[in-house]
């Protein structure tokens, strides 16, 4: 079988965002759309001639398709060994769980996490390194780089590859090997976590319900939760993925995942609730009636990591985003490790993993992750949770109103206006870079402004530096309020004003977070001018 040269054209738009190239499927459908990417991530990589390739996704349409000219490409361009989780399906903490296991050279992942799929929906493409990580800026800014520049693409002349059994075929000089999507990732889970332990929990009528959303988890969800761990069945709901979700949203949040809120916040609701989002790295987590925001999630496992098995030395460090509120800071001071900000995305946590400075890392974006690969992952955190609840035998809420008291609250939302006009979202920004070198020292009402920058971030690695990462603004009383552009959207833009106050006194806990950040919320409009330059009264989404 010969390698066959085919001439193209670049693309303009092929520049990789916060988490890899994210269009429509339409535009993926285009003639060497896909392939032009590809090629271009194989031509930014060196020496991986006989080496191996893991590729899959969260089964969103147009996956299988993406899959077949991959392996093609991949054959054609030279990797020794191809993995494929059957039917095209990896979750993204999979994913990267088997790069590292089977020391693969790197692996691609297809999907646009918690946006929609279906014809009308949108797709994705990422390229993650050896360490199961997210490839770096400097290899994102090659992958571009060499697709403005493309003229051709290697493929092979190839009947389709069955990707419904698992086994091994061999391509020119390539072994494509499709894979038990779920087989590794459990095993790794079995190692973290006590297993016995959560059993046991369930064995006493302890009742969960695990919204899958119609996405990539139910498959890992239901051999993890109901046949290893012994929760009845029917605690997966939603748990075959489909290639538009359903026509849902697979993002778990307060507002996407309402059939979860709903049981959650209904009568005789199980103790705990959890959803996963469309390529399972996110999670959120729910007690009765009762809402964790993933910023004091990754606090509330922070601080009780020695209790699981696979932390059970202690952290080197914990690591967030710089939106995700200073919960995790206060266990960090605590704890006597480092807290690192990072911007947002979670390649930029790789190094630090890699490195050994932090193990635990987490996003307001309900993203929480650790050392065990380098993806957020949404059931290792649901699993996580689990093992807590084993352990100290108390409600959700108990848990975390416990830690308030010890460290706390850091009272947090996040508005999101959406499909904002992407001009006027630029403009609105551009202005706030005017306004901020005004606002120091300033007073609005209580709030004194302490400090305002457009946050940057010098890897302590390899010093690597990323600039406007987002508009920060600290008041003296610990208060913040941090707006950025989304780099993950397909349509518009999206702005995102990120609100966050710290409220130690506990007669206050109980208090409703939109109503205890009411003063900021203003002032964050009144700084941005949030309503004339979007056109909108309010947030789309509120989380
Ligand atoms: C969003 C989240 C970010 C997360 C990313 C990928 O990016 O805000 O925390 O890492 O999705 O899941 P954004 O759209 O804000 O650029
Ligand atoms: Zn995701």
């Amino acid at each position: 079988m010969d390698i066959k040269i085919v001439t193209t054209t670049a693309f303009t738009d092929q520049e990789p965002g916060t988490s890899g190239l994210r269009k429509k499927v339409t535009i993926f459908q285009q003639q060497n759309y896909l392939e032009n990417f590809v090629q271009s991530i194989f031509d930014s990589l060196d020496d991986f001639q006989g080496q191996t390739l893991v590729v899959g996704g969260d089964g969103r349409y147009y996956n299988k398709t993406a899959i077949q000219t991959i392996i093609k490409m991949a054959v054609a361009n030279g990797f020794g060994q191809i993995l494929v989780g059957q039917n095209g399906l990896l979750s993204t903490p999979a994913l990267s769980a088997i790069i590292r296991k089977y020391q693969a050279f790197g692996g691609i992942v297809l999907s646009a996490s918690h946006n929609p799929g279906g014809l009308q929906g949108d797709f994705g493409i990422k390229y993650n390194i050896s360490n199961g990580g997210p490839a770096p800026e400097k290899v994102t800014d090659a992958i571009y780089e060499h697709s403005q520049n493309i003229t051709e693409y290697k493929t092979v002349a190839t009947d389709s590859i069955d990707l419904s059994q698992i086994g091994k075929t061999k391509i020119r000089d390539t072994l494509v090997e499709i894979i038990d999507p779920v087989a590794d990732y459990a095993e790794l889970m079995e190692e973290l976590f006590d297993f016995s332990a959560i059993k046991q929990l369930f064995n006493s009528g302890f009742k969960m319900c695990f919204d899958a959303m119609h996405a990539i988890t139910g498959p890992y969800a239901k051999t993890i939760l109901e046949q290893k761990l012994g929760a009845v069945t029917g605690t997966v709901i939603n748990g075959i993925p489909l290639e538009d979700f359903g026509g849902g949203h697979p993002d778990p949040n307060l507002t996407h995942a309402h059939e979860l809120v709903d049981i959650m916040y209904g009568k005789n609701s199980p103790q705990f609730g959890a959803a996963s989002d469309g390529d399972g790295d996110r999670n959120m987590v729910l007690g009765q009636g009762f809402f964790v925001t993933p910023s004091d999630s990754l606090a509330v496992l922070a601080a009780n990591a020695t209790l699981v098995p696979g932390y059970k030395d202690g952290l080197a460090g914990i690591a967030r985003s710089m939106p995700t509120s200073e919960a995790a800071d206060h266990v960090a001071d605590a704890l006597k490790i480092d807290c690192y900000e990072t911007p947002t995305g979670w390649k930029f946590f790789g190094n630090l993993l890699d490195a050994n400075l932090a193990t635990l890392c987490g996003e307001e974006s309900f993203g929480t992750g650790s050392s065990h690969v380098r993806e957020k992952d949404g059931l290792w955190a649901v699993l996580f949770w689990l093992n807590i609840l084993a352990v100290h035998k108390k409600s959700v809420e108990d848990i975390v109103r416990e830690h308030w008291t010890k460290y706390g609250r850091n009272v947090y939302s996040r508005h999101d206006y959406e499909g904002v006009d992407s001009k006027a979202a630029n403009a609105l920004m551009e202005n706030l870079y005017h306004t901020f070198s005004h606002l120091k020292g300033k007073k609005f009402g209580k709030y004194l402004v302490e400090y305002c920058d457009d946050f940057g971030y010098i890897d302590p690695v390899d010093r690597s530096i990323s600039q406007n990462q987002g508009m920060r603004i600290g008041f003296q009383d610990g208060s913040r309020i941090v707006f950025r552009l989304s780099g993950t959207g397909t349509e518009g833009a999206t702005l995102r004003v990120y609100l966050e106050s710290f409220e130690p006194d506990t007669t206050k806990h109980h208090l409703d977070a939109q109503k205890e950040l009411a003063d900021l919320i203003k002032l964050a409009d009144e700084i941005a001018d949030i309503k004339k330059y979007t056109d909108r009264d309010k947030p789309s989404v509120i989380t």
